[in-house]
C-alpha cells in the first residue's frame, strides 16, 4: 500500500478506527486529512478500548509515524487530553510519532459555542452537529478569519488574532444569538499557555508526508465521518463541514491525488446515521430497534442512539464511485446474525419515478420510497470465524449478493469489535491491488 485511502461510504460510524488500526500494521505513516474531533474512532487493542477523536488509529502501533494534517480542524484542548489519555494508558506519544500542521485550524470556545447556538437557532431545521464547533471552525477558514496551529506558538500574535476573532464572536453571540459574551481574559487563560505544548508536535506536516512516500515509506489516509456527509457531494445541508473522502486527501494533507494508488471505503453490513437529514433506508419500526440494540448503535462522541437501517445499494455505489474505491471492507456482518429476514434498499421510487441510481440532485430526499428486496439470515454465531470459507453457507451468499449489486470487490470482512475479528476475502469481482492490510 505505497499510499492508500481508506474512508466512510456511508454516513459515518461504518468502524473505521478498528480497520485503520488492523490496516496500520502495514503502514508507516497514518494521516488524519479532515473533520475533527466530531469523529469517534472506537479501537479495542489488548483488552483495553481506546476511543480516537483526533490521534490517528496508528497511534497504537510503536514505531508508526501519525500525522494531523493541515484539513483537520483542531481542538487543542482536546489534543493534549487525548495525548495524556494515551501517555496514561501507557502508549508513547512525542513529537517523533506524532505531528501537527502548523497551518491546521484551531477550535476555540467560541466556535463551539456558536455551533451550539446555531443549532439552537435553526430549530427544527437543526443538523444535528456533533456540538465540537467544526462547522464554526472551517466558516472562519473560509472567511480567511481564523486562527492557526502555527498562530498559538506566538503569544504576541496570538493575543491580537484572538482578541480580534472574539470582538467579532462575541458581537454575534450576544446580538444575533441572545447569549453571554466570552471574557477575552479567560479565553486567553485557557489557550495562551498551550502553544508551549503544542510546540514539540508541530511542522510542515505536508512536507513531511510528500517527503516521507518518496522516500519509499508506505502512507495510509484516514477518512472521517462518511462519504454521504460529505460538504459537497453529500445530503447537504445535513453533512459535515469537509470533503470526507478520497476527495479531502489533496488539500488536507498537501499530498497529490495522483499518487494515491489505492482507495478502500468501509461500509456496515446494513445503516446508520447520527444526527438529522435523509435516510431513505431507515427502519422506524422493531427491526430499526433491534439492528441498534444488537450494534449497540450509540454514538461513539456524543452518546446519542443512532438511527439505524438496511443497507442501501444506490447510496453505496454512489459513494464508491465519488471516491474511486478499488475495493470495499463490510463491517458489522454478526450485528445481522440474529436476523430471520435481512432487507436490502435495492431502489427508490420518488414522485412516482424509479430510480437505480441515487439520485444526487433532488432536495428533497425526504419522499423517497424505498424498494427493498431480501434475503434469508443465517442465524448463527459468526464472530469467531476468520476465514471467509468457515462462514454459514447463507452469510456468505449475502455478502456475495451485495458485492454483485454493488459492483465493487469487498476485500475484507469485521465481525466483531476486537482487532483480530477480522475475515480476509478474495473478491470473485477480482483483487484490490495490495489490500493486505497485515492479516
Ligand atoms: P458536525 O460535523 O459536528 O458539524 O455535524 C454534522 C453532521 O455530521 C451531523 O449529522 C453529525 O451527526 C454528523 N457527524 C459528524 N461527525 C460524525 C462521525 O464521526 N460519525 C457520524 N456522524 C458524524
Amino acid at each position: 500500500m505505497p499510499a492508500t485511502c481508506v474512508f466512510g461510504a456511508q454516513w459515518g460510524d461504518e468502524g473505521k478506527g478498528k480497520i485503520i488500526d488492523a490496516m496500520a500494521r502495514d503502514a508507516d505513516v497514518i494521516v488524519r486529512y479532515q473533520g475533527g474531533a466530531n469523529a469517534g474512532h472506537t479501537v479495542i487493542a489488548g483488552g483495553a478500548k481506546h476511543v480516537l477523536h483526533l490521534i490517528p488509529s496508528g497511534i497504537l502501533h510503536p514505531g508508526k509515524l501519525n500525522v494531523i494534517g493541515n484539513g483537520v480542524a483542531v481542538d487543542p484542548l482536546k489534543f493534549l487530553e487525548e495525548v495524556d489519555g494515551l501517555r496514561a494508558r501507557g502508549v508513547r506519544v512525542d513529537g517523533t510519532n506524532l505531528r501537527l500542521a502548523g497551518n491546521a485550524h484551531v477550535i476555540f470556545e467560541h466556535h463551539k459555542r456558536i455551533d451550539q447556538a446555531g443549532e439552537r437557532w435553526r430549530g427544527d431545521g437543526r443538523i444535528g452537529t456533533t456540538g465540537r464547533g467544526i462547522g464554526p471552525c472551517y466558516a472562519d477558514k473560509a472567511s480567511r478569519t481564523g486562527l492557526r496551529v502555527s498562530d498559538m506558538l506566538d503569544p504576541q500574535r496570538f493575543r491580537q488574532r484572538l482578541q480580534a476573532a472574539l470582538a467579532e464572536k462575541n458581537a454575534q453571540l450576544t446580538a444575533v444569538h441572545g447569549e453571554s459574551a466570552l471574557s477575552l481574559d479567560e479565553q486567553l487563560a485557557r489557550y495562551t499557555g498551550l502553544g508551549e505544548k503544542l510546540r514539540p508536535f508541530v511542522g510542515d506536516t505536508a512536507a513531511e508526508v510528500r517527503r516521507a512516500f518518496k522516500d519509499g515509506r508506505r502512507v495510509l489516509f484516514e477518512g472521517a465521518q462518511g462519504a454521504m456527509l460529505d460538504i459537497d457531494h453529500g445530503t447537504y445541508p445535513f453533512v459535515t463541514s469537509s470533503n470526507t473522502g478520497s476527495d479531502g486527501v489533496a488539500a488536507g494533507a498537501g499530498f497529490p491525488a495522483k499518487w494515491i494508488q489505492n482507495v478502500v471505503g468501509i461500509a456496515k453490513a446494513y445503516c446508520t446515521r447520527v444526527g438529522e437529514g435523509p435516510f431513505p433506508s431507515e427502519d422506524h419500526g422493531a427491526d430499526g430497534v433491534r439492528i441498534r440494540e444488537a450494534g449497540n448503535e450509540y454514538g461513539a462522541t456524543t452518546g446519542r442512539p443512532r438511527r439505524c437501517g438496511w443497507f442501501d445499494v444506490l447510496a453505496m455505489r454512489y459513494s464508491l464511485e465519488l471516491n474511486g474505491a478499488d475495493g470495499w471492507i463490510m463491517t458489522n456482518l454478526d450485528v445481522l446474525d440474529g436476523f430471520e429476514q435481512i432487507k436490502v434498499a435495492t431502489s427508490y421510487e420518488v414522485g412516482g419515478r424509479h430510480h437505480d441510481e441515487w439520485p444526487g440532485a433532488l432536495t428533497n430526499l425526504a419522499d423517497v420510497k424505498v424498494r427493498y428486496e431480501s434475503a434469508p439470515g443465517w442465524l448463527a454465531d459468526t464472530t469467531k470465524v476468520r476465514r471467509y470459507a468457515d462462514l454459514p453457507a447463507r452469510a456468505r451468499s449475502y455478502v456475495e449478493w451485495i458485492e454483485r449489486l454493488v459492483g465493487v470487490p469487498i476485500v475484507m470482512l469485521s465481525v466483531g469489535p476486537d482487532r483480530d475479528q477480522i475475515v480476509p476475502r478474495e473478491s470473485t469481482l477480482g483483487r484490490a491491488t495490495a489490500l493486505s492490510a497485515g492479516v
